[in-house]
């Protein structure tokens, strides 16, 4: 059955955007008194609402009212919200001056939530990442990233894909996991790095691969986790196992971004030690830079070279990196917006970056514009100039939310 929503003050499908490079607003293509066409959870038509309504006589309507803003639902590329317990003792030291590195050297971070995300029940997991979903959902963010990395056991990150399996049959949202086994080497594994990247590669991801659990796999490659050249092995096996890879790059030192780059990584994420050397790189290959901007706000960090990414070219999604440690406010649009007013992106590289170019970061190419064909994952805001969304930093919410699944 057809289905006709409309009219919206403004309709903005973000099509026709190129996938890489600075934008300037101007470039954003606004439909006025719009209306969307949707049969089987895809979009027919996007198009003058009274137009639509003329050719379409028999299609049911959906009146929206009131002044509103249709956008494509937003795509968090990047989250951790797969977890058990709080790290907000975590949060409270490094306020009082210790660093995140510290930190996790005395017990703390990654692998408290590793222990704690251990003992919990796969239900109790999978309900504490349900309520998330749905909080996510509610802002607006129609397609959802979910790492593992706190169980790094195969029986415990297996635990967590099967947490983010149960839970994508009770969503409308569209989840996508990813094997982040190689988030730290685990501190009761019997062995160095090496040989537990190489346990990973024999005992879990060919388990993942036969429960048809992932099909992607992350690498964090820092001091305090991976170096360089074991992650690049990793990385080359891991796509010989028929992964797509993606890597957290540059956090607090360089080497990640070359890698995903020599890697053919889908995308680069966090980068906020990026230098001159590494937006280039990543500005000339086919790995997405996706900067995380709340990873930032919840370590009192500089911003990822966002405007710099941009200006040579890159691809620049943005996501939230909701974790229990680093990015515990998990507010996509709040951050984007904030981030945007310090690193002076324009909203149609802000909203590129939570659509089109998250959708390339995931290698999907059926959502992320409004246009014919592609999933009907849509969002309305209650106002009638499309700048108020930004311009609100985050506190305008959407009143109205559309996934495929819905139609
Ligand atoms: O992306 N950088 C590594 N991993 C996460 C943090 C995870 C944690 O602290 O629990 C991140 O920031
Ligand atoms: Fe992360």
């Amino acid at each position: 059955m057809k289905k006709l929503i409309g009219p919206f003050t403004q309709i903005l499908p973000l099509t026709d955007l190129p996938l890489k490079g600075s934008l300037r607003d101007e470039q954003l293509h606004i439909i006025p008194q719009g209306g969307v066409l949707v049969e089987d959870g895809l979009i027919l038509a996007v198009d003058d609402f009274e137009k639509l309504r003329k050719v379409n006589q028999s299609a049911d309507i959906e009146e929206v009212t009131g002044g509103s803003v249709l956008l494509p639902g937003f795509i968090d590329c990047h989250t951790h919200i797969c977890f058990a317990g709080s790290r907000a003792k975590d949060y409270a030291m490094r306020n009082s001056g210790k660093t995140y590195l510290e930190i996790a050297q005395t017990g703390g971070g990654i692998w408290d939530s590793v222990t704690q995300t251990r003992n919990a029940d796969e239900a109790v997991l999978a309900d504490l990442l349900l309520k998330r979903v749905q909080r996510h959902t509610a802002e607006g963010v129609t397609t959802i990233e979910i790492k593992s990395g706190y169980g790094l056991s195969k029986d415990a990150e297996l635990k967590q894909l099967r947490a983010i399996r149960a839970v994508a049959d009770k969503t409308t949202a569209s989840l996508i996991s990813t094997c982040l086994a190689a988030h730290m080497l685990p501190k009761d594994f019997a062995g160095n790095h090496q040989e537990y990247l190489q346990y990973v590669l024999n005992d879990l991801l060919p388990q993942i691969k036969q429960d048809g659990l992932s099909n992607r796999v992350d690498i964090f490659i820092e001091q305090s986790a991976f170096n360089t050249s074991d992650a690049l092995n990793y990385l080359a096996k891991a796509k010989q196992q028929g992964f797509e890879v993606t890597v957290h790059a540059d956090q607090f030192t360089t080497g990640g971004s070359e890698v995903a780059v020599k890697a053919r990584a889908a995308s680069a994420d966090h980068l906020e030690a990026s230098t001159g050397y590494e937006i280039n790189l990543l500005a000339n290959s086919g790995t997405v830079a996706v900067t995380l901007p709340g990873a930032s706000l919840g370590l009192g960090m500089p911003y990822a070279p966002a405007r710099k990414l941009l200006d040579a070219g890159a691809c620049l999604a943005i996501a939230s990196d909701w974790n229990p440690g680093s990015a515990p406010m998990g507010d996509l649009l709040m951050q984007a917006a904030v981030m945007a007013a310090a690193e002076k992106l324009s909203a149609a590289e802000v909203f590129a970056g939570l659509t089109s170019r998250a959708a390339q970061a995931l290698k999907l190419n059926d959502r992320g514009i409004l246009a014919k064909g592609k999933l009907a994952d849509m969002q309305a805001y209650p106002c009638a100039d499309y700048r108020e969304i930004l311009y609100m930093q985050g506190k305008l919410k959407p009143t109205h939310i559309w996934t495929a699944d819905l139609f």
